[in-house]
């Protein structure tokens, strides 16, 4: 079964195709929108008129590359929630048309559960039970995965999530959208010893995160650190980015070790955007080592948005049997995943 995925949730247009009889994706395209740089975020009216323009050239281009030129996949997933609704809608209604008009199923797939499953696209694959983090722009969750489908929510953010906290703290320190990468190439030249930031919520027991209060945290040493015109020295930006990265990536990894010792779990799946961070990944694996548990992720470019993921996530439960029947669609720009139907075997 040949599935076409579709990603529209926020400001990434994926498209690709997975074929689940060979478990082999066919071909996969990303086009990450850069009008956003120019308001420091996404906003989202502009992000679902991109996806109208890049989206159907994309699907074509990727048909082509699968080999599927002129003929029809055998399905089409297309995510359903959570996320922007207006973004959601243009690759919701595109992906509806297209298998109205083949004549073949379509399916609204959950875009963390997307992010979940990611890893499963590469040869050194996870086989569930694990527990995932999920650390994205939009969540910080940790998941306990009996089966794909059977999700248990352990923990997530009382207020923002890992990736939101990147991006304000790279608007902060002045280095612009998305934050993620800007704040971990800063941290990159950063003396770990000049600031020690909070690891919020890790001297209690529990799951949860909070990241609002690093982020104050951030504010208050950036105020205290500028010069009378304002500015803060390059160095000291480094340095503040290199104490913010460590405070999460810390605070990240007791959580994961907590989990995995309190469910009993021997197995940790990283996705999500902030799962591309490299000292994130580093720590784990010498967590991993240290504490003998298996660590996998997917790579780095799906670790954020991407078509494949949808596609993946799409053939699972479309070669289940799921698919969406009543004409009308829906998009749930609010959905959690402990809502998702187990798949079938
Ligand atoms: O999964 P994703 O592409 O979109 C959502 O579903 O939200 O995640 C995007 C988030 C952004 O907040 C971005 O700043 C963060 O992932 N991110 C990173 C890195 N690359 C992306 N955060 C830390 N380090 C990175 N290398
Ligand atoms: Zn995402």
């Amino acid at each position: 079964m040949k599935v076409l995925g579709i990603e529209s949730s926020c400001d990434d247009t994926g498209v690709a195709v997975y074929d689940a009889g060979a478990e082999r994706l066919l071909a996969h395209r990303l086009a990450s929108q850069t009008v956003h740089q120019a308001y420091g975020g996404v906003v989202p009216e502009l992000a679902a008129r991109d996806h109208i323009r890049i989206l159907l050239p994309l699907v074509r281009r990727v048909l082509d590359e699968a080999g599927l030129a002129g003929a029809a996949p055998d399905g089409v997933a297309y995510t359903r929630g959570p996320g922007l609704a207006g973004a959601l809608l243009v690759g919701a209604s595109l992906g509806r048309t297209l298998a109205w008009g083949w004549g073949v199923p379509a399916l609204g797939v959950h875009h963390m559960e997307g992010h979940l499953l990611a890893p499963m696209l590469e040869d050194h694959r996870p086989s569930p039970p694990f527990i995932a983090l999920l650390v994205s722009g939009g969540h910080s969750q940790l998941v306990d995965v009996a089966a794909p489908g059977r999700y248990r929510i352990l923990g997530a953010t009382l207020d923002d999530a890992a990736g939101e906290a990147f991006d304000k703290t790279a608007k902060l320190l002045g280095l612009g959208y998305p934050g993620g990468p800007a704040v971990a190439r800063a941290a990159e030249g950063g003396d770990p010893g000049r600031f020690r930031f909070p690891r919020p919520m890790t001297d209690r027991p529990g799951l949860d995160f909070s990241f609002s209060g690093l982020k104050t945290y951030t504010l208050t040493t950036v105020e205290q650190h500028r010069d009378a015109a304002g500015a803060l020295d390059p160095q000291t930006v480094a340095d503040i980015a290199r104490a913010f990265e460590e405070a999460v990536v810390d605070t990240l990894a007791i959580k994961c070790r907590r989990a995995l010792r309190e469910s009993g779990r021997d197995c940790l799946v990283i996705a999500g955007g902030v799962g591309a961070n490299r000292r994130l990944r580093q720590r784990l694996e010498q967590e991993a080592g240290a504490e003998g548990f298996r660590v996998f992720y997917p790579r780095l470019e799906f670790c954020t948005d991407n078509g494949a993921m949808i596609a993946y996530a799409g053939a699972l439960r479309l070669a289940a049997g799921e698919r969406i029947e009543e004409a009308a669609f829906e998009v749930r720009p609010r959905w959690s995943l402990e809502d998702l139907p187990p798949i079938s075997e």
